[in-house]
């Protein structure tokens, strides 16, 4: 595996591959690596000759007051776990190669609507932030394919949206959220919960699944909602929002919706957690 750090040796690399007719994959990720990200490379791997994983705390994406310091930096493990996985390429560029005129005044890429929404409401800039860096890695790698978790449900909705605006040539694949044997979706920011925290943070996925049985048994929307969040309540945590949405675009469903998802964000001691589930309703003939 080559690590680079700038972005004319990367696109020389990326050159010599092309070249050769070499199909590229692009992982983009924050660092902190764990299983969930190691399973994006390998789908990476299936669908590319050679692949490329970035890692970059991205500060744009990181509101005032938000984890931007404490996000946890791994780079030694990360790069043993990526070369152990087969990964081809590791590119981490400094802040000044992606964003040499500073953070402000930087052109930003904004997809309108959803951005607002669910975890874009408590957290506003951040899928802007999102959306900026991973059109600034489509344009530096051009990968044939780009491979993202459904973990980030909307982010994922929200970058296959830009890529569909901004007519990027990329394949954009969303992978199953990896979870602990507990039911925890894996997250590197699950390493700031107390072992306390720890214990009653799979509440969070068992709420869904209860919420999705719910659903699908032709409970109201709106009623399960609430009872969901009152059970993430009662689990101890500080639910920031939950809810049930159309698959196709995170739009509220009408009465002929029946590809739903629920999605939630709970605060939980210094984390704040977010996890999703598809479900489905019977929706009559
Ligand atoms: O999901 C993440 O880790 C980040 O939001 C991403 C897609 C790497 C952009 O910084």
């Amino acid at each position: 595996m080559i690590t680079l750090h700038d972005i004319p040796a990367l696109r020389a690399q990326l050159a010599d591959w092309r070249r050769t007719g070499q199909r590229i994959g692009l992982v983009p990720t924050m660092g902190n690596l764990h299983a969930g990200h190691i399973a994006l490379v390998r789908a990476a791997l299936s669908r590319a000759n050679r692949v490329v994983t970035t890692v970059f705390v991205n500060p744009l994406q990181f509101g005032p007051g938000e984890d931007l310091d404490a996000y946890p930096r791994t780079l030694a493990e990360d790069a043993r776990r990526l070369k152990e996985a087969g990964n081809h390429c590791l590119f981490v560029p400094a802040e000044s190669e992606l964003y040499p005129r500073g953070r402000d005044g930087h052109t930003c890429v904004e997809v309108p609507g959803l951005s607002a929404e669910l975890c874009g409401a408590s957290r506003p800039g951040h899928f802007r932030g999102v959306t900026t860096v991973v059109a600034k890695l489509f344009n530096v790698v051009q990968p044939d394919v780009a491979v993202f978790g459904q973990k980030d449900y909307q982010q994922l909705m929200l970058i296959r949206r830009m890529a569909a605006d901004l007519d990027c040539p990329v394949e954009v694949v969303g992978e199953p959220t990896v979870r602990e044997p507990d039911g925890l979706a894996m997250s590197s920011r699950n390493g700031y919960l107390t072992a306390d925290e720890r214990a009653r943070a799979p509440a969070l996925h068992r709420v869904l699944v209860e919420a999705a049985e719910a659903i699908g048994a032709g409970r109201e929307l709106a009623r399960t909602e609430q009872r969901a969040m009152a059970a993430l309540a009662e689990a101890g945590m500080r639910p920031d929002y939950l809810s049930v949405r159309r698959q196709s675009d995170l739009g509220h469903p009408g009465p002929r919706d029946g590809a739903l998802v629920i999605l939630a964000a709970a605060h939980l001691g210094r984390a704040r957690l977010i996890d999703n589930l598809e479900c489905s309703r019977p929706t009559g003939p």
